[in-house]
């Protein structure tokens, strides 16, 4: 379907419906908003929560009472994620490639994967193409001596949660750019989408159909690594989802005492707005953050894990408003560091730990972009752990305009936006090249329209 004629049809639907929303909640006290980040952070922490505070209790509810609701829900799911650890060994589904591309998934399989926020993909590319495609990065960055230039790790976004992953800063290599653009990661991609509702509060937030490409890097682990891991943590923003205005719209019934609406899955203001600027931030909308297997990995040997719980969210967004809080703290989270999911505040949220079934070159792993996940800590890990992180990122307004930018960063071989400004792969030959594209490459750079 094409979508750049609804792209303007979005704008101003957004702009419609923000005047009604605002209309309709004129009864409600307002919130205050920093579209940039607060020059004093501690002093709009204050100002927010109480804030916030004064409008859910307009609701005729106290804020520990809608948090009850949500606490209640949690400690349900934490059970059924824990029941279901203890039965199969991890909570996270499984559907087989052959069955998305056939359309054949169930309804109850399609509940599940609504029900916890991710998935695993089998057989997503066959072994073979994996395990060549982990192969070829190897030639690509040995062949410009990646070795020799590396300068080592350009941002500290991980400081909060304790470790550094083995991530490469390469986004342009023929391997990753051969699935962002294959068939295969479009049929997938579409799947995902449609688990969210890309219609609602009168407008269209996204096309389901056609992806926007979000340039990501590698991770590439040696037999043998000793690691602690990647603490737990959220991706999908820090302070401002509290201040930004979109974001305030789109946890509307989190922040007006309205918890029951709330539905992780709802679209609705979430392709407007960006976060705060930082040094690794997310200028994209992403339905499910993913990655694709380039070897093969074992459940125990320092894999990815998640708290499968969708509406873990709106736990985090509320837990800062709680007594035993600081008035000036949002439970660590703050400004360009990764969202903390933490012991002390969330212990709840932790006990619904759930890692990774074992998973083959060329499955590919699936999580809701508001999950809780982390890496858990390896021992001299057996056997390597690679990944090409690729996400699934519908075509939308936020996404249309980040595209702009990734289709200069990959004519130029450059760190996309989003990125340490790195620019390893400038002067690669061998790299990925705007020839090589094929439609949904140039659909998802913004080079084409979406075929109808
Ligand atoms: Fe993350």
């Amino acid at each position: 379907m094409a979508y750049s004629p609804r792209n303007d049809l979005v704008r101003s639907d957004y702009q419609r419906a923000t005047r009604e929303l605002d209309d309709e909640m004129s009864e409600l006290p307002s919130l205050p908003a920093w579209q940039l980040p607060p020059a004093d952070e501690r002093s709009a922490v204050r100002e927010i929560k109480q804030a916030l505070r004064r409008r859910i209790a307009a609701s005729g509810r106290s804020v520990e009472e809608v948090f009850g609701e949500i606490e209640a829900l949690i400690a349900d799911r934490v059970t059924e994620v824990r029941a279901a650890n203890a039965a199969h060994g991890t909570a996270w589904p499984s559907v087989d490639y052959s069955e998305i591309a056939s359309g054949t998934i169930s309804g109850a399989v399609r509940d599940l994967v609504r029900r916890r926020g991710c998935l695993v993909v089998r057989g997503h590319f066959a072994r073979e193409q994996a395990l060549s495609w982990d192969r070829s990065l190897v030639d690509y960055l040995d062949s410009n001596r990646f070795d020799e230039i590396y300068r080592g790790p350009g941002d500290d976004f991980f400081a909060t949660v304790g470790s550094k992953p083995e991530i490469f800063p390469i986004y342009w290599s023929h391997a990753q750019m051969e699935a962002r653009q294959s068939e295969r990661m479009a049929t997938v991609q579409r799947l995902l989408n449609s688990m969210w509702r890309c219609e609602s509060e009168g407008s269209q937030w996204f096309d389901p159909e056609r992806s926007a490409f979000y340039p990501d890097r590698v991770r590439r682990r040696p037999e043998g690594t000793t690691s602690a891991g990647l603490g737990n943590h959220i991706d999908a923003g820090t302070l401002d989802l509290w201040m930004k205005a979109e974001y305030q719209q789109a946890f509307r019934h989190v922040f007006d005492g309205s918890i029951e609406q709330f539905d992780p899955w709802d679209a609705a203001y979430r392709t407007e707005g960006s976060q705060y600027p930082g040094t690794t931030m997310t200028s994209a909308f992403r339905t499910f953050q993913g990655w694709t297997a380039l070897s093969d990995m074992q459940a125990d040997q320092g894999v990815l894990r998640s708290v499968p719980i969708p509406e873990a969210i709106a736990y985090l967004l509320l837990r800062p408003l709680l007594d035993d809080v600081p008035d000036d703290d949002m439970c660590g989270v703050t400004v360009s560091k990764t969202f903390p999911v933490t012991d002390r505040w969330h212990s709840v949220l932790l006990e619904g730990v759930s890692g990774l079934p074992d998973v083959q070159a060329g499955d590919s792993v699936w999580w809701h972009g508001d999950m809780i996940h982390g890496v858990a800590s390896v021992t001299d890990q057996q056997g390597w752990g690679n990944v090409m992180y690729i996400p699934a990122a519908p075509w939308c307004s936020r996404n249309e305009v980040y595209a702009a930018t990734a289709l200069e960063a990959f004519r130029t071989g450059s760190s996309p936006d989003d990125f340490p400004e790195e620019h390893y792969e400038r002067l690669w030959d061998n790299r990925f090249h705007l020839d090589d594209l094929n439609e949904y490459g140039r659909q998802a750079l913004g080079l084409a329209d979406a075929a109808s």
